[in-house]
């Protein structure tokens, strides 16, 4: 009998190991999926084979998750609520993926996560892999065993040899990857508090930014970044650049109280630096290149297309087809955007394309030869008679 385990190397995911081990008498597998998260990784698969591991694969997945994952999300203005940028929820659909292959390979018979009972983390794991792989069973340690706490953790922590950190002991969740990082629990679970300096950690603090602003171009093919200031980079390279970039200028924070897919509310601060320039800097881009009803078809879809990757829902009929449409219409958001970044702003400055829908004679409000004003008369006539029949029918007013 064999498992494939998410594993971060934290007390949690050590503990799971071990537990598994332990209540299913089975071999564990674990796979560390580099997001870029960055120090985090340093050393891992020594501590999951010291911890009980068979095996221990840690995979830079870095490029394919920002190319496969978050440029398609962000092809369609992704955003959860109005202001989330997804990136926790982007992010479990590619590591179950990883975990669904190395499944196959080490044939094993279940996957197994530690994410809570409480949250939506669960819930992503286990439908992308349900998506992928519908013969794999899962295991939910959080959901199964009798450890209530965080004590009864260390407590099974130290009955079992497993090294508790304890500078990096930290009172609530978080979780870090190329698109963001997400502080949740503890102190924030007051939404009347205010996050302390701990939940800063790409993004400075607007008081501290500089007091220059700096003004960048983002070059798009279809939809994609793909250079910065006229420098290609390949899309991971990109979005960390673009990081450290609205890291420094302050871009980027949001703190909300969000509607979890199992019920609950909960509170959350996310710092999404490069996405949130990415995001602004693409909206701009289409206006200039993308017809408006396609827009604004697209627009309204938006929230759906966003509970689709909160809930989940990755790797379904439905996100696969709207993608499709979505791809459909970024086939010519081809172009550059000049933006401003300055305290904790993107300050779109200028934008261009050899697509652009934009008419100079057809906008002016100088003298032109293409539009006769004349026409308008007429238009706003017909597109207003239906109005005019709801006053006749409400016995109001109805003179023509
Ligand atoms: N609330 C966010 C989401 O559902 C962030 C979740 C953070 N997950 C974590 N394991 N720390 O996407
Ligand atoms: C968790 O419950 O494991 C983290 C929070 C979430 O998934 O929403």
């Amino acid at each position: 009998k064999k498992v494939v385990l998410a594993y971060s190397g934290g007390l949690d995911t050590s503990v799971i190991l071990k537990w598994i081990k332990k209540h299913y008498d089975c071999e564990v597998v674990t796979l560390t999926a580099d997001l870029g998260q960055g120090e985090e990784l340093d050393g891992i698969e020594g501590k999951a084979l010291e911890t009980g591991a068979t095996k221990a694969f840690v995979e830079d997945l870095r490029e394919e998750f920002v190319r496969d994952y978050i440029f398609p999300a962000f092809r369609a203005n992704a955003i959860y609520e109005g202001r989330y940028l997804l990136g926790t929820s982007i992010a479990r659909p590619l590591i179950a993926k990883r975990m669904v292959e190395i499944a196959n390979m080490e044939d094993a018979q279940a996957l197994a996560h530690g994410a809570t009972g409480k949250g939506n983390d669960q819930v992503r794991f286990e439908l992308a892999a349900m998506g992928l792989d519908p013969r794999l069973k899962t295991i939910a340690p959080w959901r199964e065993w009798d450890l209530k706490s965080r004590s009864d953790l260390m407590a099974f922590a130290e009955e079992n040899g497993i090294p508790i950190p304890v500078s990096r002991k930290k009172p609530w969740s978080i979780d870090a990857n190329l698109l963001h990082v997400s502080f949740e629990g503890g102190e924030l679970e007051d939404p009347w508090n205010e996050p302390g300096p701990d939940c800063y950690r790409l993004v400075q603090p607007v008081e501290k930014t500089p007091d220059e602003p700096e003004v960048i171009t983002i070059d798009f093919e279809s939809g994609d970044p793909v250079a910065i200031n006229s420098v290609k980079h390949s899309p991971a390279a990109l979005l960390q650049k673009l990081n450290e970039l609205g890291g420094k200028h302050g871009i980027g924070r949001v703190d909300m109280v969000e509607n979890r897919f199992v019920g609950m509310k909960s509170r959350g601060v996310y710092e999404t630096p490069g996405g949130t320039i990415l995001h602004a800097a693409h909206r701009d881009l289409e206006g200039l290149t993308m017809d408006r009803e396609v827009m604004h078809l697209r627009d309204g879809l938006i929230p759906k297309y966003a509970e689709m990757i909160y809930y989940g829902y990755w790797f379904s009929p439905e996100r696969e087809s709207l993608q499709a449409m979505i791809d459909k219409t970024q086939e010519r958001v081809t172009g550059t955007v000049r933006l401003k970044l300055f305290k904790g702003n993107v300050i779109p400055l200028g934008r261009k394309s050899p697509y652009s829908m934009y008419n100079p004679e057809l906008a002016t409000f100088e003298e032109d030869a293409v539009y006769d004003q004349a026409d308008a008369d007429g238009f706003i006539k017909l597109v207003g008679l239906r109005l005019k029949g709801r006053m006749r029918q409400n016995k109001w007013g109805g003179r023509d």
